[in-house]
């Protein structure tokens, strides 16, 4: 019988066949309609890839102009998924509270890379599990603990003696130093700056968080990433290697510490993870979830800080007045002779509303780490399906004129009170998110961008004899795209 005949003479499974396709079509076109009414407005994009073709290198700044037209809250596809974009403060301060955004995308941001899990990507009991032992650990080995800062500034006291003259890439120099930091905690020791494993390291984050951004294709297009390697496009292959990289160095680190003769002495991160890993027998806790925890304390641990210090040195160059001024409150506040420690910023609040401005106006994570809705759920009066992905636009917020007046200059008596005797920071500057899943990392951060700050000014006049260029390239943190040409004059007062 030809097909033809066949549909002119239906039979009756046919009909039930032709009727129950007919529904599910209306089902689901019904649904479909219904769920983008239900969602804000927001641009199309094209098949498939929604507007992920469209985002420029700068998104953050395209969603802000994109939120002057369709709301403080806008919806677009990304790649497969439904995405969220809160620009305005309102908002915002509603979904930092709201525990059904503290998900993130179900495979992670490098999947087709690297497949398990850290910290900072996990969802859920994981998650929660995770970062309860990973800050409870780093506590008990010194994390927000006075012997903490005693070890940052000996760190910041080797890293000005190492300090030359001319400096012409400032991250270079720094990261070393920075990451000797986090590494105290994590290995139980510090690196030498030459050591010739850690520079090669410092080299690949530094590449790594160049080309690499959490909202890149392997979040929105996970899908299309093998295939992409495969084709040696979108600096994929770069990122794998530098996985890669770092996976065989930390391995190192973990085996070492796996020999230990007392294993019991729990001296650092990877000591207390081993030591909870051996009591608990649940898979969530093994060799791999540790490698990449480690990977991840070690990358935003290093990455972030050196990336505000650069602009904060930059900004100090471009403003010496603000130089003057730091120092003339490191003469009263601690003098020429005394390291400077964390309890100093009391006294002062020139030198806190500085930093805070550095914040602000260059937003190192101008939007935060992809969220994930894990349940149906409302952002102020919008409804957001679950595995809806949700961005929070840091940026839009940092240079919202309603909050900022002149919100492009940058002008750190914004944030001082009572004749500049007082510095007070509002709840819309958030560089390090809130809530439940706001940066672990926030303390030492803020301990870190004071004590070298102001161990650096205490020594050092800091000029240039070029301009130098505010252009920022967006990474894993936005970071200058120019290496500034510093010169660092050392001081007497
Ligand atoms: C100026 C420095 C830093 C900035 C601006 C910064 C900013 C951020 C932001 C915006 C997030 C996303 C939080 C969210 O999803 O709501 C984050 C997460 C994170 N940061 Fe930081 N950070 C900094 C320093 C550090 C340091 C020093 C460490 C290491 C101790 C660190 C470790 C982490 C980790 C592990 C997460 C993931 C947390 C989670 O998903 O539960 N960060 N950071």
């Amino acid at each position: 019988m030809l097909l033809l005949d066949y549909f002119s003479e239906p039979s009756p499974i046919m009909y039930l066949f032709l009727s129950l396709s007919t529904i599910w079509i209306i089902k689901y076109l019904y649904q479909s309609v219904k769920r983008l009414y239900s969602l804000p407005p927001g641009p199309f994009g094209i098949p498939i890839f929604g507007y992920y073709p469209f985002l420029k290198h700068h998104s953050y700044i395209q969603f802000d102009q994109l939120s002057k037209k369709y709301g403080p809250v806008f919806s677009l596809k990304l790649g497969q998924f439904d995405t969220f974009v809160v620009c305005g403060w309102d908002n915002l301060k509603d979904a930092f509270a709201n525990d059904a955004l503290l998900a993130r995308p179900a495979k992670g941001f490098i999947s087709g890379i690297e497949n398990t899990l850290s910290v900072i990507s996990m969802s859920g009991d994981a998650w929660r599990e995770h970062r309860r032992l990973s800050l409870h650990v780093l506590r008990n080995v010194g994390l927000g603990k006075r012997e903490m800062e005693t070890l940052i500034s000996e760190e910041i006291h080797q890293f000005l003696s190492s300090l030359e003259t001319n400096v012409i890439d400032l991250p270079e120099r720094q990261m070393p130093s920075v990451s000797n930091n986090i590494s105290a905690l994590l290995f139980g020791h510090i690196f030498d700056y030459n050591d010739p494993e850690k520079v090669s390291t410092g080299q690949i984050v530094a590449r790594l968080c160049n080309i690499f951004q959490f909202t890149g294709i392997t979040s929105y297009l996970p899908w299309l990433t093998k295939p992409l390697i495969f084709l040696g496009k979108a600096n994929l292959k770069i990122i794998q290697k530098a996985q890669m990289h770092l996976n065989e160095f930390i391995s190192r680190e973990v085996s070492k510490h796996k020999n230990k003769v007392d294993s019991t002495e729990i001296e650092d991160y990877i000591d207390g993870y081993l030591n909870v890993q051996s009591k608990r027998k649940d898979e969530i806790f093994n060799d791999n979830v540790l490698r990449r925890n480690v990977i991840t304390f070690f990358v935003a641990g290093s990455e972030t800080v050196t990336s505000t210090l650069t602009w904060a040195i930059m900004y100090l160059v471009q403003y010496p007045q603000y130089q003057e001024k730091i120092r003339s409150e490191i003469k009263e506040a601690i003098g020429t002779e005394k390291r400077p420690d964390f309890s100093d910023r009391q006294k002062m609040p020139f030198t806190l509303a500085f930093l805070y401005e550095v914040q602000r106006i260059e937003s190192i994570v101008a939007t935060n780490l992809i969220r994930r809705a894990s349940q149906d759920t409302k952002i102020g009066p919008y409804n957001v399906p679950k595995d809806s992905l949700v961005l929070f636009n840091f940026w839009s917020v940092h240079h919202d004129p309603k909050l900022w007046p002149n919100p492009d200059k940058f002008d750190p008596n914004r944030f001082l009170t009572d004749n500049g005797t007082k510095v007070v920071k509002p709840p819309y500057l958030v560089p390090f998110s809130a809530g439940k899943r706001a940066c672990p990392g926030e303390g030492l951060a803020n301990v870190e961008l004071f004590l070298y700050t102001v161990g650096i000014l205490q020594r050092f006049k800091i000029k240039s004899d070029k301009p130098l260029s505010f252009e920022a390239i967006n990474g894993l943190t936005r970071r200058p795209k120019y290496k500034p040409d510093l010169i660092f004059e050392k001081i007497s007062f």
